[in-house]
């Protein structure tokens, strides 16, 4: 039967499937498409789960499965279970600085999601009301682009630049979103730390600068920082929510699943009543995320991720130096980059500005085996809904996506493929 058979929702209409996932199912040799982590520490799993397996058994043996193992295999709550949002919340003061956070009752705080993409979209869900405005950077993760046009916001893109979000712009489009939609944005959204797409580290006075802005035009942000401990040297900068000490106006969201493996667990340190709104929603969607889950990692955060998180980047930063090097050496002349400091993508821009990065792909680089994402996927898709605040007229302008642009992935490909599938993309791009 054909979609026309069927009488789905109108959004089903206008919502496109995922420019990435239908990428991924095309093979090549250099695989410069999809967001993998590839870096997974699979020793340290394995010994979780034979001592897990281990000590179920000899509890069950000895008449205590009901207490122990019963919970670990059956409905839990809906927020999450305490210890391994206890097990979190330690982490986040000691190691992102939520330092307003009480050590002891913190962990109220901490919402467990099925995946960070799914606290990204209940977020939205709680929030939004079809036609109320959203401010978010160009470009910007697909995967909170997508939910926000399913859910009939008005997207108002905000510039960025080689260091990623610039608060005076921030500050433009919501003076000008109140001006032209008589409002300002709900929620602004950010992935500050190695963002995705455009692999740029948000500097310390920028964050400050832009809660600062938020917190006076009362636009609650939304900080995704699932790259957090992926930076290649093991630094890190305050999360906006560092700032946020009454714990009102930011949402931080995060994951698991780029530090240890993808279990679909998120985390997420949310103001107490957006924190219900979210509990609330969620309780329809999945009622509840697996519990043995996040026994798992609750296992690998206290006893084994400070030590294997150094390997897990040292990767990364390998792949990361080879492909700067690489894009150095054999794409320069054509275009530039950010500089990404880690996670998993380098963003490229040509010089030509009629370049069209999509068709390219199509033409030439998919019959010559290579993949990347062309960087309109990450901007939302053409139409009325679809705004752009300009910094040099001050003004907010009928969207454009920058079809001269691409995301380039390294955290999955080794580093000889990188070498040698930048080094081909260079000679088809450059005609060098
Ligand atoms: C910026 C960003 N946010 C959120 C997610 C969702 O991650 P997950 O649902 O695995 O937690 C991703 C995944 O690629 C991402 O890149």
């Amino acid at each position: 039967m054909t979609n026309s058979n069927y009488e789905f929702a109108g959004w089903t209409r206008f919502i496109k499937e995922s420019e990435i996932r239908r990428l991924l199912t095309v093979k090549v040799d250099y695989a410069f498409g999809g967001g993998m982590p590839a870096a997974l520490p699979l020793d340290a799993f394995a010994e979780i789960l034979t001592d897990m397996g281990t000590s179920f058994t000899a509890d069950i043996n000895a008449g205590k499965g009901m207490e122990t193992v019963y919970p670990l295999m059956n409905y839990g709550q809906t927020a999450g279970l305490e210890p391994f949002r206890r097990t979190l919340a330690e982490r986040l003061i000691r190691r992102d600085r939520l330092d307003w956070m009480d050590i002891e009752t913190g962990w109220q705080n901490v919402f467990i999601s099925t995946g960070s993409q799914q606290a990204l979209y209940l977020l939205l869900d709680t929030f939004l009301d079809p036609g109320d405005i959203l401010a978010t950077p160009a470009p910007s993760y697909l995967g909170f682009l997508g939910p926000a046009q399913k859910l009939k916001a008005e997207i108002v893109t905000v510039p960025t630049d080689m260091e990623g979000l610039i608060p005076e712009a921030v500050q433009g489009a919501i003076d000008k979103s109140k001006e032209k939609f008589g409002k300002a944005p709900k929620l602004l959204y950010t992935v500050p730390d190695s963002d995705n797409p455009k692999g740029t580290m948000l500097p310390e006075k920028r964050r400050k600068e832009i809660f600062d802005i938020c917190v006076a035009e009362k636009v609650v942000i939304l900080e995704d920082a699932a790259y957090k401990e992926m930076s290649f040297d093991g630094s890190r900068i305050h999360p906006i929510k560092h700032w946020d000490t009454e714990n009102e106006h930011v949402c931080f969201l995060s994951t698991t699943s780029k530090e240890a493996a993808v279990l679909r667990l998120g985390y997420s340190v949310l103001p107490p009543a957006i924190f219900n709104q979210m509990a609330k929603a969620k309780g329809y969607l999945d009622l509840c995320t697996p519990s043995l889950n996040q026994e798992i990692l609750d296992v690998y955060y206290r006893k084994y991720m400070d030590n294997s998180l150094p390997k897990t980047r040292d990767v990364y930063r390998q792949r990361g130096e080879a492909m700067i090097k690489a894009f150095d050496e054999h794409m320069s002349d054509c275009a530039v980059r950010t500089d990404p400091k880690g996670g998993f993508f380098v963003w490229a821009e040509m010089n030509d500005k009629s370049f069209d990065a999509s068709k390219f792909l199509e033409e030439v680089a998919i019959p010559n085996s290579i993949l990347y994402v062309p960087g309109a996927a990450f901007y939302p898709m053409k139409g009325p809904k679809y705004h752009s605040y300009n910094l040099e007229s001050n003004s907010i302008v009928p969207g454009e996506p920058e079809v001269n642009t691409m995301r380039i992935n390294f955290s999955a490909p080794s580093v000889q493929q990188i070498e040698d599938g930048i080094s081909l993309l260079g000679k088809l791009i450059c005609k060098k």
